[in-house]
């Protein structure tokens, strides 16, 4: 016969019994949750649970998202079947194309949410939902930071489509069609219809963007269940493992871990640094990945991140260094294929948030072979060293990122003539300007895009190659910029210099004429110019423009951090 609990066996510190609203009289605080938690159905039964939140991020202005209440269906699903209460919540939601000035200027908002709405409400784990490219890095800082037991249930990648017979997909294929179309190569009627196919299903980006970037790096480090990087979107595989995720968070929520911090470590970290160059990443995973690491006290150094490229070949081929698509990854082996092929190169004790280590992970699996046409084997690897390198010198003294293995190869060792634009705004108003006094072989230089800047970092380090050039088959140049690039970019595209132009860098020095030299070899970017000459700029630099005064942006423009400290705010990396 069904019993009553007494009052005082409803107490303790489980489920919606967690961290009370503070009246001053604890007793009331319980009562009126719990009459308030009942007003939404709730029974004894159910309120006497351990309570699984579910940070849930579909919003109208994220496509990657549009599937996720079916997804939150799975999770909940997985939840209840483990014995424990999931109670969703809403959560800022960040789509790559809706957001001005760029989506990243909102990263530190939507980690800030998740971290305190994970602290301030009353569950003992946490799915955190996510996937297009901001979500994934916010969730992890915000749940490093609260500390309790999290796992990430990620959206998937889209799949592809086709056009006139040739696959196609987000967005590495959105750029080279723009591209042929600044050029004159295709006509309007097409590119019309090419913008309709490009994204052919929810999910993220399909191509080695930051969001696959940040997928498999989850993964690596453990934050995921096996496989999750690579289950294309729409599979029903995508289903099972979200229900699967919500079953372990209930399992967590009972033994109260693991927690971010005992998944993201020192040493995991180092695995994902190996990864992200193996699958030769996006830069933009640098930043994310320093930041996460930042909020617990993990620093990521641009001189190690130099050391494993030389020493970690790019092993997978996908747009934009390669041909393939996340759906040929994931038939070809998903990240375990990359984990087999690097690990020798692994710290294969790493945990993750099921407890297995990365040995058990890469274990033989009959029915899941790995596509060396894929993840290829180390003896013949897509490029023999990583894809992504530090570069330093008189002009990045604080660093700048080199995507090398989407350069072009002539333009790894180059010197040659700056032109220079000063904004954004003036590389608008020039770049296409017919008497714009350009060669191929100069090397643009675009200030003031930084963290800092009104622009906030924007993808805009990967900036056009003058319409007349384009239209005379120049395909890339050396691009120079405090700005950050798509990872489903591709050319010779330096990024992140730090201390940005805004700060007064070096960078904001530069002036048209002046000589830079690029080497990716000695892993240097010098400006060629004298020091006396450099002096007298730096001291007619004014710099100062007005500051926003108001709201988030004021609070953005005072705590971000550089580049190259994961552009986290000041006030909420560890210390
Ligand atoms: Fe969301 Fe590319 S737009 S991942």
């Amino acid at each position: 016969m069904p019993t009553t609990p007494t009052r005082t066996s409803r107490r303790g510190n489980v489920g919606f019994d967690n961290g009370l609203t503070n009246y001053g009289d604890a007793e009331f605080s319980r009562y009126l949750r719990r009459s308030f938690a009942k007003s939404m159905g709730y029974s004894d039964a159910s309120l006497a649970k351990p309570v699984v939140g579910i940070c849930y991020t579909a919003s109208g202005f994220n496509n990657c998202h549009r599937h996720f209440p079916e997804v939150l269906s799975a999770i909940e699903r997985g939840v209840l079947a483990n014995g424990a209460l999931p109670v969703s919540f809403p959560m800022i939601s960040l789509g790559e194309a809706f957001l001005t000035p760029t989506s990243m200027v909102y990263r530190n908002l939507m980690a800030m949410a998740v971290e305190e709405m994970i602290r301030a409400q009353p569950m003992d784990a946490v799915v955190l939902m996510g996937g297009c490219d901001k979500t994934v890095p916010a969730l992890l800082m915000g749940a490093a930071s609260a500390g309790k037991p999290a796992a990430l249930a990620l959206a998937g990648p889209m799949v592809s489509g086709s056009h006139r017979g040739e696959r196609l997909s987000a967005c590495t294929d959105c750029r080279r069609f723009w591209a042929r179309y600044r050029a004159g190569e295709i006509s309007e009627n097409e590119i019309d219809v090419v913008e309709g196919r490009l994204a052919a299903s929810a999910g993220t980006c399909s191509v080695m963007g930051t969001a696959s970037t940040m997928a498999m790096i989850s993964e690596t480090v453990g934050m995921t269940l096996p496989g999750a990087a690579t289950i294309p979107a729409v599979h029903a595989d995508r289903l099972r493992i979200s229900e699967a995720t919500g079953a372990r968070a209930a399992e967590m929520a009972v033994s109260g871990g693991p927690r971010p911090a005992d998944l993201i470590t020192g040493k995991s970290i180092e695995n994902a640094l190996r990864v992200l160059l193996a699958i030769s990443g996006s830069t933009n995973a640098i930043i994310h990945l320093t930041a996460i690491a930042g909020r617990l006290g993990i620093e990521v150094s641009l001189d190690r991140l130099n050391e494993l490229s030389d020493e970690t070949p790019v092993l997978v081929d996908l747009k934009p260094v390669g041909s393939g698509y996340m759906e040929d990854l994931h038939a070809g082996g998903g990240l375990r294929g990359v984990l087999c092929e690097l690990a020798d190169k692994l710290n294969l004790e790493c945990e993750n948030l099921e407890g297995s280590t990365i040995s058990e992970r890469i274990a033989d699996s009959p029915f899941d072979p790995i596509d060396s046409n894929v993840v290829r084997n180390r003896d013949s690897p897509v490029r023999s060293v990583g894809g992504l390198v530090a570069l330093r010198g008189s002009l990045a003294p604080g660093g700048a990122i080199l995507k090398r293995a989407a350069a072009t190869e002539r333009l790894l060792e180059h010197e040659g003539r700056a032109v220079v634009f000063s904004s954004l705004n003036d590389l608008a108003a020039r770049i296409d300007d017919p008497n714009l006094d350009i060669e191929p072989s100069d090397l643009m230089v675009l200030q003031n895009a930084g963290p800092r800047s009104e622009s906030g970092m924007p993808e805009a380090g990967y900036f056009p190659i003058p319409k007349k050039l384009a239209r005379q088959g120049v395909t890339d140049m050396i691009r120079i910029s405090d700005a950050r690039m798509s990872g489903t970019a591709f050319g010779t595209v330096v990024l992140h210099v730090t201390p940005e132009a805004d700060l007064g860098g070096p960078l904001a020095l530069v002036r048209t004429g002046d000589r830079i030299r690029v080497s990716a070899s000695e892993k240097r970017l010098d400006l060629l110019v004298d020091d006396e000459e450099i002096q007298a700029r730096r001291a007619s630099f004014s710099g100062a423009r007005p500051r926003p005064e108001r709201g988030y942006a004021s609070l953005y423009h005072r705590s971000v951090l550089p580049a190259t400290q994961g552009c986290d705010f000041d006030f909420l990396a560890a210390r």
